[in-house]
């Protein structure tokens, strides 16, 4: 089946719901996705992509990064962590455009601002194992995620590894919160939909993952 197929196939559908799991199709229209792609432009203008390196044995991630906001989620031979600096310029992170502070603001209605929006680019060929975010000090607050350009076939599981999974297409415009009893669920991206969606340029998929590292 071609790609753009499964992904109608997919989003006809019904978006699973589970306590903890926030699923807002379409939540940004077309303009509000332009107008976030080109502030995505300056931020990563200032803040170029990298490839990251998995710990240890160094083996590159298949998504290419950057990130914005007073923290920045990092991967590299020495480890995870979050640090206020690009690794390869030594910059601070540009600051997160002002429509996704609102965007978490509306969606999660948590009490602090997000300190870190990772960056990912996800190329035809692009995709991401499964696997929990438990670098943040700060578990209550959710995660925010806003997906940009070609779909992807998600992946979420429990907070065990051993979990049943399911999967869900996160089209462009989508957000997505995990919170509760899915802040640390595991998750993933089995495969991006390449020709799905005509905002990005070139095509691809960008996803942004907003997060509070420290409590407030
Ligand atoms: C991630 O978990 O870091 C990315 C998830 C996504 O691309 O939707
Ligand atoms: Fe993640």
């Amino acid at each position: 089946m071609a790609a753009v197929e499964i992904d109608r196939a997919m989003r006809a559908t019904r978006p699973p719901m589970s306590d903890g799991l926030t699923l807002l199709p379409g939540r940004l229209d077309r303009a509000e996705q332009e107008a976030l792609v080109a502030a995505l432009r300056e931020v990563v203008r200032d803040a170029p992509f990298f490839t990251p390196v998995m710990p240890r044995t160094g083996k590159p991630f298949s998504v290419r990064m950057t990130n914005c906001g007073p923290l920045g989620w990092v991967a590299d031979r020495a480890g995870y962590r979050y640090q206020p600096t690009h690794p390869e310029t030594g910059r601070p992170w540009p600051p997160i455009p002002p429509s996704l502070l609102a965007l978490w603001d509306a969606v999660t209605g948590y009490r602090a601002p997000p300190e870190a929006c990772l960056v990912n680019f996800y190329g035809p060929e692009a995709k991401m194992g499964l696997h929990q975010d438990r670098d943040e000090a700060d578990l209550a607050a959710p995660l925010l995620s806003v997906s940009l350009g070609d779909t992807a076939r998600f992946r979420l599981s429990g907070v065990e590894r051993s979990d049943p999974t399911r999967s869900f297409p996160l089209a462009s415009g989508d957000v997505m919160a995990l919170a509760g009893p899915l802040r640390l669920a595991f998750h993933g991206v089995d495969r991006i939909l390449p020709g799905t969606s005509s905002l990005l340029e070139r095509g691809g998929r960008l996803n942004l993952t907003l997060r509070r590292v420290n409590p407030p």
